[in-house]
């Protein structure tokens, strides 16, 4: 059983998601903490209801980003993940953090990246145009949304279609790409530069 630790900020559709497939044994693991930035978040209220260990830790109240991570660091060695899932969680790491979970830790981006990296990537997607759309779950490195890819999804842009709207139909496969991605780093793999190759491909 690997252990996972969830970050997010929001909503926490894709915590939920991956929360399912851990329940349904559909992988084989299970979601140690979950930790947000944001103390008001609706993940960490359903993460508290079904009696997962969730904490909240406003950045605002830290003199500066590196007080805030030695806390959320400090939680997640508490917990000795062996995945940190980023889902949805609007903060930027230092290298330091990355360096410290260096291959463990993944985050899913609402574009076929490299395209439309950073904010309100659907809503890029529609002002240039783009006829696919999709998601990437990769890991994550010292750049911004631009570690070594594990799983991609597409989805159609339609005609007239609103950044909303293809958002939602982005998010329709978030859920099941992320849990993929996931059982696919539970399986074992090893980074070649940008490649993620995994050792148990079905
Ligand atoms: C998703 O669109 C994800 O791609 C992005 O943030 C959003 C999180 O949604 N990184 P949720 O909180 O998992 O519902």
């Amino acid at each position: 059983m690997k252990r996972l630790a969830v970050l997010l900020s929001g909503r926490g559709s894709n915590f939920l998601a991956i929360h399912d497939a851990c329940v349904s044994k559909a992988l084989p693991a299970e979601i140690v903490c979950v930790i947000s930035n944001k103390v008001d978040a609706r993940g960490v209220e359903k993460a508290r209801e079904l009696g997962i260990p969730a904490f909240a830790f406003d950045h605002k109240q830290y003199p500066n980003r590196a007080a805030h991570e030695a806390e959320v660091i400090a939680t997640l060695e508490l917990h000795r993940p062996d995945f940190v899932i980023l889902a949805g969680y609007m903060r930027l790491l230092s290298s330091a953090f990355v360096a410290r979970f260096r291959h463990r830790i993944t985050n899913i981006h609402p574009s076929l990246l490299p395209s439309f990296p950073g904010v309100d990537a659907q809503k890029q997607a529609v002002e240039y145009g783009v006829k696919i759309a999709g998601c990437t779950v990769h890991l994550v490195d010292e750049s911004l949304d631009g570690g070594p890819i594990l799983v991609q999804r597409t989805v159609p842009v339609l005609d007239g279609d609103t950044p909303d709207e293809l958002a939602a139909r982005i998010l329709g496969e978030e859920h099941g790409a992320y849990v993929e991605a996931i059982r696919k780093l539970c399986g074992g793999f090893r980074v070649e530069g940008r490649r993620v190759v995994f050792l148990l491909e079905p």
